[in-house]
């Protein structure tokens, strides 16, 4: 019978069938080593539709091949080891080299490509949402809850971007491999692994260079993005402004700059879908100079829509309106608390990034006192952070980024439920102390207190006693919060 390794190589490498003989190994020795002898038996193998099992369903039924009718074919194998959960090729019974060579292998393999391209035009109609490998590598820097986090977002990350994540490999390494970030051995299993699922692009949690890209889809066969690129391409689908747009195509450009070449051909049989979407996705196979050329062009607009941006923070200060702007980790709550404080029509959604573009929505507070001045501010709604935000995608939205520290003041928002919520305050934290300009004072808010235990609650009360705690779904806290916001923006403008 062939050995796993190669019916294993079959799959990988697409092959249209294998034949494997037996020696009787009773022949002569070579000069120079390797055997001779008389074919004993021969096997015939090939890969079988993912269709055809599902529509068979029985191993009985599989028993019927494409193979002529006289060919003692019954035998079956399916895969073992790490992909078991459906039957990847066929394997005939032992034949004796003169039935094998009464094969019609052209009538075998016509038939099995027109199967194979049946299948691939049916799984294309219903490709809009990717079907997602995902791929987490750990490595010695983190600990393993870091890292199941950091995959349980690369979840939301890729359902937030439409696809759908079909199954996770892992694999713990002291250090990525140099050229395909995990080792050989799991190439091959993420290989086989996206077949048997039907998985048709693999993303990896972490960023890979273009090099690694070219290598792992080499290998593959499939797509092969990383994280930035999910992240970008959930941008290119969020951006709705002039402007949110013009940053996403700059990044994306920049991006996928040195990531050109090679790509194609190996991907012949997939679509679009993550990573091809969006303001850039024809400018991809244009020439390199082009995109080079366009960057440029783009740089220098976004260059001149910051200073756009900066008269009209100038008008802002002069008319003297204070502003606070609404930090927080992506999916914080962060819309949501605007449309409940100020009525405003954010768009809303249960999916990481909401919001791309910055929106600005005005807050009138009444007075502490009887008969005083209601205090009015502005509130700004900004993009939310995510750990590791990658540096490229620092820079291309930096306009956005910047509307931070424009304000006055902040408004740190955290997803108390959110079982992360700890290393998310951190990363944002760590976010604003990079920024070129020290943000204002931050009140932190801790949302979504409806969804978390008494226990959570205690330690953050504890850990941050000047905290505000509100439900912005369930207008908890409201009162407070508005209140606190008052008396920060005070604070802030106050001359010290
Ligand atoms: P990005 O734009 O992705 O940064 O998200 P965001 O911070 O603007 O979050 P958004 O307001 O879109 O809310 C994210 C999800 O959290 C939505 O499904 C909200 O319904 C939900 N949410 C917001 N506030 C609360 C809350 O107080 N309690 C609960 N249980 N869910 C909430």
């Amino acid at each position: 019978m062939p050995g796993e390794g190669a019916l294993t190589a079959m799959a990988i490498q697409r092959l249209d069938a294998l034949v494997w003989l037996t020696l009787t190994g009773g022949g002569f020795q070579r000069r120079g080593g390797g055997a001779t002898g008389y074919i004993q038996t021969a096997y015939l193998a090939h890969l079988v539709p993912q269709g055809e099992n599902v529509a068979a369903g029985t191993e009985e039924q599989l028993t019927q091949t494409t193979l002529s009718a006289e060919s003692p074919v019954v035998g079956i194998q399916s895969a073992t080891g790490s992909v078991k959960s459906s039957f990847l090729w066929k394997v005939s019974e032992s034949m004796n080299l003169e039935a094998l060579t009464n094969q019609d292998f052209l009538d075998l393999v016509e038939g099995l490509e027109a199967e194979f391209e049946g299948e691939f035009v049916a799984k294309q109609v219903e490709a809009d949402r990717d079907k997602v490998l995902l791929v987490g590598v750990m490595t010695q820097e983190m600990t393993s809850q870091q890292f199941e986090n950091g995959l349980v977002e690369l979840v939301r990350l890729v359902e937030t971007a439409g696809g759908q994540v079909l199954q996770t490999l892992r694999q713990k390494r002291s250090r990525p491999h140099p050229q395909t970030v995990v080792g050989e051995g799991k190439v091959q299993e993420i290989a086989l692994t996206a077949q048997t699922v039907s998985a048709n692009l693999v993303v990896f949690d972490r960023d890979l260079s273009p090099a690694q890209v070219r290598n792992l889809e080499t290998q593959i066969g499939i797509r092969v993005v990383d994280r930035t690129e999910v992240i970008l391409d959930i941008f290119a689908q969020r951006a709705r402004s002039g402007a949110g747009k013009l940053q996403v195509e700059l990044a994306q450009l920049q991006y996928s700059l040195p990531r050109l070449r090679g790509r194609g051909q190996a991907m012949s049989r997939q679509g679009g879908g993550i990573g091809t979407r969006g303001p850039g996705e024809t400018k991809l196979e244009t020439e390199r100079r082009a995109i080079a050329k366009r960057i440029a062009r783009l740089q220098q607009e976004v260059n001149q829509l910051q200073a756009h941006r900066f008269r009209l923070r100038q008008q802002r200060q002069h008319r003297e309106v204070p502003s606070i702007a609404i930090v927080g980790y992506t999916n914080a709550g962060k819309s949501t608390l605007l449309n409940v404080l100020t009525n405003a029509e954010v768009y809303t959604a249960d999916q990481l990034f909401a919001t791309l573009d910055p929106t600005t929505r005005r807050l009138t507070v009444p007075a502490e006192i009887p008969g005083g001045t209601p205090l009015t501010f502005v509130l700004t709604d900004t993009v939310g952070f995510i750990h590791e935000l990658p540096p490229a995608l620092i820079d291309a939205f930096r306009a956005t980024l910047e509307e931070v520290t424009d304000a006055d003041a902040l408004l740190h928002l955290v997803d108390l439920s959110h079982p992360a919520w700890q290393s998310q305050i951190r990363s944002v934290m760590n976010i604003l102390t990079e920024m070129p300009v020290t943000p204002g004072p931050a009140l932190v808010a801790f949302n979504k207190i409806d969804a978390v235990d008494g226990e959570t609650l205690a330690i953050a009360r504890e850990e941050f006693p000047q905290a505000v705690f509100i439900s912005a779904a369930k207008a908890l806290g409201m009162e407070t919060l508005r209140h606190r916001l008052a008396q920060l923006v005070q604070y802030a403008i106050s001359p010290r």
